[in-house]
């Protein structure tokens, strides 16, 4: 017999449209292998408002038509939408807000009281309050998934929860911000700052305000929430030592070739020998030889350095909207196999 399963979501921007065509492509993929049927019971975004409806909204309406026409819309904020949703499983697709990760973890957390399972692709609740939610989680039985967060769908989070069983994680390297890596290997081809930005705009890389990922924000809440995750850091990103890549100059470029080394965005999380954590994101020096220098512009990178597998490498090449879509609907499909 097929299971009904009912979600809602925060946010219907580029993942949260994805999602829903990736619904609908894979809608017989879910009946024959995982017996279910995925009804969107409700969808609200800060400026639309929202929609509900119990038996499941047209998705081909609401990514096609003006919401105020569709029956159920009315307006109200995201809280209200998860008090009447009646959903089985939240999604918090959200603007990240790398000052307080808000208002989307209070949006997990009223999704925890209503008892919904949640799957968040917003890296803020991560990076700022990490530990709280998944006690909360804990406590209602629920499940909290937030593989999107980092390198979309690869497997980053699911590989060290379910493939290193009896290890830890002792060190995490990576390149994690692809506009960072693209700008910085536009700037040695000889491109002025505004020009690489404006080639990473162009690729639909970098956003109309590139500063979360020039200044080094957007890897900070990553290599934070990674540590929060992997290396139970207990951090926020209020404490990762930030170095963005303005100031890079032609000249030190240069000088890195003539030297043998490229600056790639580094991002990093380490143990001290007192046990703290501690959390950088700075353009570095790498050796030609080091596998970090062969990441190309748009893809990304991270090490983890385990105490008994050893040093694992995973890479994302080329990633588009699809692939963090896909990271959702892998987590969606975790709960719906396990915790449903
Ligand atoms: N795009 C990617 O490749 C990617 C990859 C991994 C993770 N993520 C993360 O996934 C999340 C969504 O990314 P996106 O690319 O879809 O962003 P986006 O296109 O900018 O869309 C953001 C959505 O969130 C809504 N929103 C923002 N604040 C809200 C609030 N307080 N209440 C209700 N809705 C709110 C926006 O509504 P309005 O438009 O009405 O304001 C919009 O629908 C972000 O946290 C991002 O960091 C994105």
């Amino acid at each position: 017999m097929k299971k009904t399963i009912r979600i809602c979501m925060a946010g219907f921007g580029h993942v949260g449209q994805r999602f829903c065509r990736l619904l609908q492509e894979q809608a017989a993929q879910l009946a024959q292998n995982y017996h279910c049927q995925i009804l969107l019971t409700g969808v609200c975004t800060r400026s639309k408002g929202l929609l509900l409806h119990p038996d499941g909204l047209d998705l081909t309406q609401i990514l096609t038509s003006p919401w105020q026409q569709l029956p159920g819309w009315r307006s109200g904020n995201v809280l209200d939408m998860i008090a009447c949703a009646q959903a089985d499983i939240f999604l918090e697709l959200t603007t990240l807000d790398i000052k307080k990760g808000q208002p989307a973890t209070d949006h997990i957390q009223a999704a925890f009281n209503h008892n919904m399972h949640v799957i968040t692709a917003n890296k803020g609740p991560l990076a700022w309050h990490f530990q709280e939610l998944t006690r909360q989680a804990q406590q209602k039985q629920l499940a909290f998934y937030y593989e999107t967060t980092v390198m979309d769908g690869a497997p980053i989070f699911n590989l060290a929860a379910n493939c290193l069983p009896g290890d830890h994680v002792c060190a995490i390297r990576g390149i994690l911000n692809g506009t960072s890596n693209f700008v910085l290997h536009r700037l040695a081809a000889g491109d002025t700052l505004a020009e690489a930005i404006r080639q990473a705009q162009a690729i639909e890389l970098a956003e109309a305000d590139p500063s979360m990922d020039i200044d080094g924000y957007d890897a900070a809440a990553k290599i934070c929430a990674l540590a929060n995750v992997l290396m139970q850091a207990n951090q926020t990103p209020q404490d990762v030592q930030i170095e963005g890549i303005r100031h890079i100059s032609a000249a030190q470029l240069a000088q890195a070739k003539e030297d043998g080394y490229c600056l790639k965005p580094i991002a990093s999380a380490t143990k001290a020998a007192d046990g703290s954590v501690q959390l950088r994101v700075t353009p570095q020096r790498i050796a030609k030889d080091d596998w970090l220098a062969h990441i190309d512009a748009t893809s990304a990178a991270l090490e983890l350095s385990c105490q008994l597998c050893g040093n694992i490498a995973i890479v994302q090449r080329d990633p588009a909207i699809l692939q963090t879509a896909y990271g959702v609907y892998s987590d969606m499909l975790q709960v719906i196999s396990h915790h449903i």
